[in-house]
């Protein structure tokens, strides 16, 4: 295993207020607690998750449990449901990567350089069965986040925007890279205990003001 190589893996904004920024970033030791932890009740896991294929471009890869990346070509759709009741909220979108050591009932592999790109896409504009990358969501008001490097032991805020955007409905992005094989199991763990959860969420916030640290 190279000591060098960068994860990476993208994701997110949905919420796409201020695209670009990586808005936060909290290093941790393998022994430390989770990078990032949920709090029960305050965040969505993704409702739909799903692949598509640029060398397969009519490929539907229905519903899936795994974000997969390969290099120009496989790219993973991840969608969440923003209940209408959380419109006065802010969302974050957090991409939470623990050590390997940290998980317990997930999992992930990667190699590559670790450069990482998001799409996002029109809210209300929501992957399913039919989901292809020649026939992907409706695309966002948004240009494409720049890329994006990630690694074991952190948690990335992505982006932070006032969930109003998509309260009521789906808010769904695409992430893709140009030089990394990279998989895992999307998996919250254990929100009491030390399974970390791994992959990305939305979270939601009251009262903190965006892009500062709590
Ligand atoms: C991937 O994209 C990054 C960012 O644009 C760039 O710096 C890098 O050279 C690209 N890598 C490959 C293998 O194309
Ligand atoms: C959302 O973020 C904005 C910008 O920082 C802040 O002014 C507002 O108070 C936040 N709203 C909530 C509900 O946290």
């Amino acid at each position: 295993m190279k000591s060098t190589s960068f994860a990476a893996l993208a994701l997110v904004g949905m919420v796409a207020a201020y695209p670009g920024e990586v808005l936060r970033k909290r290093a941790l030791s393998e022994r430390d607690a989770c990078p990032r932890t949920l709090t029960s009740g305050q965040f969505e896991f993704p409702h739909y998750i799903t692949q598509i294929s640029k060398s397969e471009p009519d490929k539907s890869f229905g519903p899936q449990y795994n974000g997969v990346f390969t290099p120009n070509d496989i790219a993973s759709i991840f969608s969440f449901d923003v209940p209408a009741s959380r419109a006065d909220a802010n969302c974050t979108l957090e991409f939470i990567f623990p050590a390997q050591s940290q998980l317990q009932t997930s999992s992930f592999e990667y190699e590559g350089g670790g450069s990482f790109f998001f799409t996002g896409y029109n809210p209300g504009s929501c992957p399913g069965e039919q989901t292809t990358w020649n026939n992907q969501p409706a695309p966002g008001p948004f240009p494409p986040f720049p890329a994006v490097h990630m690694e074991p032991g952190n948690a990335y805020t992505i982006d932070v925007g006032p969930c109003f955007v998509g309260a009521g409905t789906c808010v769904a992005g695409m992430t893709y890279t140009n030089d990394t094989n990279f998989w895992f199991f999307q998996d919250q763990g254990d929100l009491t205990g030390p399974d970390c959860p791994i992959g990305i969420y939305t979270a939601y916030e009251y009262g903190l003001p965006a892009g500062q640290e709590p």
